[in-house]
């Protein structure tokens, strides 16, 4: 399809209300024309994590006037779009309904396709808007409820090589906070005390480190924590920050081993290609320890290392949007009304029995 496509994009799959209108050129160039996020954060961190009755009550109350805001700010009306994308899934139910009968009602009354986007997608194709990359790149996505390397071998065509067998990356910082009395979302604030620490004090666990299987495994990370600071009661903030700095240490050696393998057999499948890349996505993605890991490890690989914009790398509907782009212009057809939202929706199906496929936890 070579027409300029404008679609409207909504994302509630979680505890991000967002809304945003995205067009393709007929290039296959991507504009984000506008794009609105509403953060349910101060809803949810006196719980310590996302509620779901909550998160979907408080997409209720802002869906509609985050909508329109997206509109007005990208000038149009609702007869000017071309399609509207919404996530179909995984997350939490309540909000996934929210978000997708509202993309339903509105595909109806303007008479225009309905795409129902799984939210991994709008993960794995954002750097093809952001950077416009070219096919097959692997996405390392980490954020609260997910730890996944995939290779992106088209839209549509995903090979999950690596999953999490029990905690994601971002829980495992949330959890880490938590047993240590740092506030919630965990990952900024375990990051900020590993600031001043001193990385060695603690030799933290790192599981599955040398096998050649490509997951991953955080749980016994944070027992470890746990005893760690046990032993050590009452914890000053000097104890706090050696082992929030030990922990990060330990997450990079993990990721050095789990990531370097995958981008090695990356490299080994796709002998030739020109521009082999390495795309991260998920919150925890804001990590500058996580960050240098990475960079150094594509360095180290001869692989581009992409880390989009950080409001792209967290959960937004520009993403969603873009996906939906991607299936119009790949002449993938349109999702009846009938389409029904999934908590659960592996990015390869042909995976979904596998272990730790879906999601776990309640964020995406
Ligand atoms: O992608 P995201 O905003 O939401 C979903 O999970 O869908 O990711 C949130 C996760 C939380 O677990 C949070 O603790 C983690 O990303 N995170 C971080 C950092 N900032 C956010 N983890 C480590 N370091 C950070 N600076
Ligand atoms: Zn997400």
């Amino acid at each position: 399809m070579t027409s300029r496509l404008r679609i409207l994009g909504i994302e509630t799959s979680c505890d991000e209300t967002a809304a945003a209108v995205v067009v393709r050129h007929p290039d296959g160039r991507g504009e984000i024309v506008s794009d609105v996020v509403l953060s349910q954060l101060t809803e949810h961190s006196a719980f310590g994590g996302v509620v779901p009755e909550i998160a979907a009550r408080a997409h209720v109350d802002a869906l509609d006037g985050l909508i329109e805001e997206a509109l007005s700010r990208a000038g149009i009306v609702l007869s000017e779009i071309d399609a509207v994308a919404a996530t179909a899934g995984p997350g939490l139910i309540g909000g996934l309904l929210v978000g997708l009968m509202t993309g339903k009602a509105i595909a109806m009354a303007a008479r225009k396709p309905l795409y129902a986007i799984n939210h991994l997608e709008g993960h794995a194709l954002t750097a093809r808007l952001t950077d416009g990359l070219a096919f097959p790149y692997l996405m390392l996505l980490v954020s609260g409820g997910h730890t996944q390397l995939v290779l992106v071998k088209g839209v549509g065509a995903y090979e999950r090589w690596g999953t999490t067998i029990d905690d994601a990356l971002g829980e495992a910082f949330d959890k880490t906070a938590k047993l240590l009395g740092l506030p919630y979302p965990g990952g900024p604030a375990v990051e900020q005390a590993a600031r001043t620490g001193n990385p060695a004090r603690f030799d933290l666990p790192r599981p599955l480190v040398g096998e050649t299987r490509l997951d991953f495994s955080f749980s016994g990370l944070k027992t470890a924590v746990r005893q760690a600071a046990t032993a050590i009661q009452p914890l000053t903030q000097e104890d706090i920050s050696d082992i929030c700095a030990s922990f990060q240490r330990a997450i990079s050696r993990t990721l050095n081993d789990r990531i370097g393998r995958g981008l090695a057999r990356f490299r080994e499948t796709y002998p030739d290609l020109p521009n082999p890349a390495l795309v991260v996505a998920g919150g925890v993605a804001a990590n500058q320890v996580i960050r240098a890991t990475l960079q150094e490890l594509c360095d180290r690989h001869g692989v581009h290392f992409i880390a989009p914009p950080l409001q792209l790398c967290t959960d937004n509907a520009a993403m969603i949007a873009w996906a939906g782009l991607e299936r119009m212009a790949a002449g993938l057809p349109e999702d009846p009304m009938a389409v029904a939202p999934r908590s659960r929706w592996p990015l390869d199906a042909e995976a979904a029995t596998r272990l730790g496929s879906g999601k776990r936890g309640a964020k995406a």
